[in-house]
């Protein structure tokens, strides 16, 4: 879709019907942040914090994420964050691959209009669906891939780290990583 515009782009997402997500969400999370940021986080699915406020990572797993923005200095205005769903799972459970399916158009003008430099997949199921099916999160995060224009990576989820703490030093390190490659493609 070379015409395509973010007002467009988001009243498809919001009347989206695709799936059956949409008969239970509260808000369609289309996303946030600078429309020309280099750098796109991409989630799983919203929670249900995110539900209720329509905006992604603003629970407790996005408050963990703000710190980590903030401790390698990347301003959270200054990125853009989406999922992979735009609705929410009910009780959280995994995205079907028939949501995926369904949403993925979504994510996929989202970069088009974004052209971002870097994309980083917070977990497992963004880095299966955007990385490799075969994704192995606690072996391969933080490992850079070459996709079309960009570069992308995956990071653990901040879910995770609120359940297993013990990965945090590995998290930061990633991160670190990342504000470095952002800095050295500006
Ligand atoms: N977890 C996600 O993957 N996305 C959100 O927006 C919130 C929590």
């Amino acid at each position: 879709m070379s015409n395509d515009t973010w007002e467009k782009l988001r009243a498809d997402c919001e009347g989206c019907t695709a799936c059956e997500l949409c008969k239970t969400r509260t808000n369609c999370v289309f996303g946030t942040g600078d429309e020309n940021a280099d750098i796109l986080f991409v989630g799983e699915a919203p929670g249900d914090n995110e539900d209720k406020t329509g905006i992604p990572f603003v629970g407790r797993a996005g408050k963990l994420l703000d710190q980590y923005l903030f401790a390698v200095d990347i301003p959270r205005e200054s990125v853009y964050i989406a999922n992979i769903l735009k609705c929410r799972p009910p009780k959280n459970r995994d995205p079907l691959p028939a949501e995926e399916d369904a949403c993925i158009e979504f994510l996929r003008r989202q970069v088009r209009l974004i052209k971002p430099k870097m994309i980083v997949c917070l977990g497992r199921i963004s880095a299966m669906r955007l990385i490799s099916p075969d994704f192995k999160i606690t072996k391969q995060h933080g490992e850079w891939f070459e996709k079309g224009n960009f570069l992308i990576t995956a990071v653990y989820h901040p879910a995770l780290l609120l359940r297993d703490p013990r990965r945090k030093e590995e998290m930061l390190a990633d991160m670190k990583k990342i504000k470095q490659k952002l800095d050295e493609l500006k």
